[in-house]
């Protein structure tokens, strides 16, 4: 599915915007300060009920305002359309679904799959594992239908885990926690295992549409325990250890996936321009790998296009992105930056404080 309209009310700067999207490429031209984050920042509210920017939905509202609203209209083939909304007022989110209002915004990520590379974005392979956990798990929760309640079941399970050794009396119940937690790791670990397998397939083939490098991209996964070790029985003979740190040191939530380039962190190695198409590579590989085990598309948002990027990698990122089975945001502060020739459906945006109108 896609977006269709796109209303907005009072985000930062966009007081009040109303467009008719493209289901295929949209791009979303303007200056520094006018307000294209602010939109894409939108549409990713409405997509998964948070912001890429701040955990604060305080400070998204326009200032001194006191509510805010995105609205949609989902479309698809042969399938009816169904609005689509998120407004926050006095410090409160509604949701709403086809007039049904949702009770956690995270409800909203099964309907609209969103993927969006930003400015910290190249985190991904820069800083610390939580970054790459999340990006897999991402993924892993898009396909796999029953991850989500193993993943809480396992969260659950590791927090009482760590209440019983931070208190530091009675035990008595620990090996029941730990039974728990080695049921779920192994099945995180199973499904962690079967969607790298593919993905790694598709990103090396969007890392060679994408750029050239001279040298073999390796993509190793590190489970977060040893691969000799059975985890139930890591968790009974590093009881004492744990008791001394009050937590869980080893498992699933220590997972971590290591990219590296003839051997040398893959970060140390490339260029910026190169490390900024390489994380295009690993998100065009997610999204592609969604379209193709859902069936549909998820929306893919990029902010600033252009930085970082010549005039041909432009090019070529916007090729591989105009093949893809999704709805496609992309910034950019200069439109000349960008060749759309190519591109088939394509509707082109232009921000003037905080103001937006098609460009025809
Ligand atoms: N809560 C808010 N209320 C009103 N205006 C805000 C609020 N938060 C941010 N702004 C302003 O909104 C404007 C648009 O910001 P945005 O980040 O969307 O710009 P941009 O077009 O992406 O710019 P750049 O090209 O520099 O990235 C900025 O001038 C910013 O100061
Ligand atoms: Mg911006």
């Amino acid at each position: 599915m896609w977006l269709d309209r796109l209303n907005i009310r009072n985000v930062r700067n966009l007081a009040e915007v109303s467009l008719k999207l493209s289901p295929k490429f949209n791009i979303i031209s303007g200056a520094n300060g006018s307000g294209k984050t602010s939109l894409l920042e939108s549409i990713y509210l409405l997509s998964c009920g948070k912001s890429f920017r701040t955990h604060r939905f305080s400070n998204i509202a326009t200032q001194n305002e006191n509510w805010m609203g995105v609205y949609a209209k989902l479309s698809g083939n042969n399938v009816r359309s169904i609005p689509i909304g998120l407004e926050y007022r006095d410090r409160k989110n509604i949701i709403k679904v086809n007039g049904e209002r949702l009770k956690k915004a995270s409800e909203l990520a099964a309907f609209l799959p969103v993927v969006v590379i930003h400015q910290e974005s190249q985190r991904v392979f820069t800083q610390s594992p939580k970054y790459r956990r999340a990006f897999l798990d991402w993924g892993v929760f898009h396909v796999e239908q029953c991850f989500l309640s193993t993943w809480k079941h396992f969260n659950r399970s590791l927090k009482q885990r760590n209440a019983l050794l931070s208190r530091r009396g009675q035990l008595s119940s620990i090996d029941h926690w730990n039974i728990e937690l080695s049921e779920n790791a192994n099945l995180i670990d199973a499904h962690r295992r079967h969607y790298l397998d593919k993905f790694i397939l598709l990103f090396n083939h969007f890392v060679n549409k994408l750029l050239v490098i001279d040298g073999e991209i390796s993509v190793d996964y590190r489970r977060g325990w040893s691969e000799k070790e059975d985890y139930l029985n890591l968790l009974q003979t590093s009881l004492e250890k744990d008791r001394v740190m009050g937590y869980t040191q080893r498992g699933p939530h220590r997972a971590d996936i290591s990219f590296k380039i003839n051997g040398v962190p893959l970060h140390e190695y490339v260029s910026r321009g190169q490390q900024k198409l390489l994380v295009c590579a690993l998100y065009i590989a997610q999204a592609a790998l969604y379209s193709q085990i859902a069936g549909r598309g998820s929306i893919f948002l990029i902010d600033d296009l252009t930085a970082e990027l010549d005039a041909k990698h432009v090019e070529t990122l916007l090729s591989v992105l105009d093949e893809l089975d999704t709805q496609v945001f992309v910034t950019t502060p200069d439109l000349t930056l960008l060749d759309r020739a190519d591109l088939l459906e394509s509707r082109t945006f232009h921000v003037e404080r905080g103001v937006i109108s098609e460009v025809l």
